[in-house]
């Protein structure tokens, strides 16, 4: 993804990089037996443990403040990072639901961009397809016919989909001759989809020739009231684009900065569902030694001013029943029509990021 560090043996040269490095999931196979190497987490930054000690006494860690903003809910940042606000489980278990089914029915849906667009074109209903397990076929390009002097229908034809969803075990025509995958691995793929305005991760802008909706008006609010807290009096938060990221076990974002915002002044909203995962906030270089938290599904991070300016990723999402703390989750997905979202949230992270652009 966008300037993804590549973690491997020799790539610790920088801060940033052994921090990642110290956080990645390790797996190691012992014969039959799989294992995960186990990490020191005693270094990591707790803000919900920091938020009810802050509620049972008022205060707060060495190195932590809560800020005074008037905002409804406790924020907190570090005494030496300027711009960083946390707001620990500011959304409720239902509004996690509303926004992992919207992650999953709607946001991937055209013309919103994902990460599989530059390869298959645009896919509907990705998620539904997948449930009813179908599977996703490379349309045989030589059923196109060439007799046809109509260059209407020659480029209708060019323009037609060239993937499209069958029955599982449907019958392909020419066998062997055209490709295929399930709509299963497709979402199990899916690692980006873009909102509102499109960003081309080939020339790393935004794109406003690209069509795309506009954003979408209940996340616009969620973000202009999640935002307060890194904004001025008279200002007013404009989101304009979003990216929802989504991992797997074993995913991870490298170190990385936003910067193809115009401006920088305004915060980026970020919000987490589904599974933990470490967050790091590094510095301006990826020499500084960076900081690192856990996020909950719940939690909000506004990344403002300096904060802007610095290196962050995601090296490591637990999935595992014990570490990825998602039970209330888990108890508002019991209904039979939810069992799908659950299923595939019990194992991921969603990641919804939201930006003003101009
Ligand atoms: C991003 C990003 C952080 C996260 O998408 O640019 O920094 O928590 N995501 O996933
Ligand atoms: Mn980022």
């Amino acid at each position: 993804m966008y300037g993804e560090a590549q973690i491997s043996g020799s790539s610790d040269r920088t801060a940033f990089r052994r921090a990642e490095k110290k956080y990645k999931l390790f797996k190691t196979s012992l014969g039959r037996r799989k294992s995960v190497k186990p990490v020191d987490l005693s270094e990591v930054f707790d803000f919900r443990a920091i938020l009810e000690s802050y509620n049972r006494d008022g205060g707060t860690p060495d190195g932590i403040v809560r800020h005074r903003c008037g905002f409804d809910l406790p924020v907190f940042g570090f005494e030496d990072r300027p711009g960083f606000y946390f707001i620990p489980g500011a959304l409720s278990v239902e509004e996690q639901c509303h926004w992992i089914k919207e992650s999953l029915l709607n946001f991937p849906q055209p013309p919103n961009r994902t990460n599989h667009t530059a390869i298959y074109g645009p896919i509907h209903q990705l998620f539904i397809e997948a449930q009813k397990k179908r599977v996703l076929i490379e349309a045989d390009s030589l059923d196109v016919d060439v007799d046809s002097t109509d260059f209407d229908s020659i480029n209708a034809n060019a323009n037609a989909p060239k993937w499209q969803f069958c029955e599982e075990g449907c019958e392909v025509p020419k066998a062997g001759s055209c490709r295929s995958i399930s709509a299963c691995s497709l979402l199990r793929k899916l690692r980006w989809s873009t909102l509102g305005l499109q960003f081309d991760w080939s020339k790393r802008n935004y794109d406003v020739s690209l069509p795309h909706n506009k954003f979408p008006e209940s996340l616009h609010q969620l973000a202009k009231r999640m935002a307060v807290p890194a904004m001025s009096e008279k200002e007013e938060f404009r989101p304009e684009a979003a990216i929802v990221n989504y991992f797997g076990s074993g995913d991870m974002l490298g170190g990385h900065l936003d910067d193809m915002e115009a401006d920088w002044s305004k915060p980026i909203v970020s919000m987490s569902l589904g599974c933990k995962a470490i967050f790091l906030l590094g510095g301006n270089s990826k020499e500084d030694f960076p900081v690192a938290m856990f996020l909950r599904s719940g939690d909000i991070v506004l990344m403002a001013g300096q904060a802007r300016e610095c290196f962050h990723g995601v090296p490591r999402i637990f999935t595992d029943e014990e570490n990825a703390e998602i039970s209330p989750l888990v108890s508002q997905l019991s209904r039979q029509d939810d069992l799908c979202f659950l299923d595939y949230i019990r194992t991921s992270r969603i990641n919804i990021n939201i930006r003003q652009v101009f």
